[in-house]
């Protein structure tokens, strides 16, 4: 029996796709999942605080309750050029490790400084990219100017990369069809539903209300 199926106009040899997490952080990880039937890996994220550089201070100045620790973790000490450099070498590892599609993911905040770098992604050699974006509702003033916000950092990556795009979002939005309809008329080749964000103290509360 075929498996054989396609995403994001990639071919792919069954529909396993291993998402961005700690399993997906190097060539040596990616080889096993492939090993073990992954027909494609999404690399762990890189943060657009990486990319926006002076790292100490943002982390100093940000609200960082909605990060990833992982994040902050490896934001703290990392200068622009370290960040971006060691996940450009990580797609060129993982893509000589393996033959099974590898996309590359950003977790994203503002439509600034994409044009230069969705193309160095591009260069790197990955297959796709997904937009892992994530803005907390609590930064903006309404729902309409999120999902704008949204919307302007997946055109500005579309207008300046051919790779196909994913974009991958949490479940905090008031109206997902309509959302997602709009997001697909920015010409993205697939949609990701739905991250889970780190928040401090959320699991223990919610379970509290099951
Ligand atoms: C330890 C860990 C690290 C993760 N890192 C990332 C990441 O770098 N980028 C991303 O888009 N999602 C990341 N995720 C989210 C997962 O890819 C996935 O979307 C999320 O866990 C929801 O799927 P689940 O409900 O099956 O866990 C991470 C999740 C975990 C548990």
């Amino acid at each position: 029996m075929s498996t054989t199926t396609s995403y994001m106009g990639l071919t792919l040899k069954n529909p396993i796709i291993v998402g961005a997490s700690t399993y997906t952080n190097s060539a040596a990880k990616i080889k096993k999942l492939e090993q073990h039937g992954a027909a494609a890996v999404v690399l762990k994220s890189l943060y657009e605080e990486q990319i926006l550089a002076d790292s100490g201070k943002l982390v100093e100045q940000d609200d960082m309750y909605f990060w990833y620790p992982e994040a902050i973790e490896v934001v703290n000490g990392f200068s622009k050029e370290d960040g971006v450099n060691e996940y450009l070498e990580l797609i060129q590892d993982a893509k000589s490790a393996v033959d099974i599609p590898v996309i590359a993911s950003i977790n994203c905040r503002t439509p600034k400084e994409w044009p230069a770098f969705a193309q160095k992604i591009e260069s790197a050699g990955a297959d796709g990219l997904e937009l892992n974006i994530y803005i907390s509702p609590a930064d903006v003033e309404d729902g309409r100017t999120l999902e704008d916000t949204y919307l302007a950092i997946v055109k500005e990556v579309r207008a300046n990369t051919k790779l196909p795009i994913a974009v991958k979002i949490g479940y905090y939005f008031s109206d997902v069809a309509r959302f997602v309809t709009q997001l697909s008329s920015t010409g993205i080749e697939g949609l990701v539903l739905f991250n889970r964000y780190y928040r401090k103290n959320f699991w223990p509360v919610r379970r509290r209300f099951r």
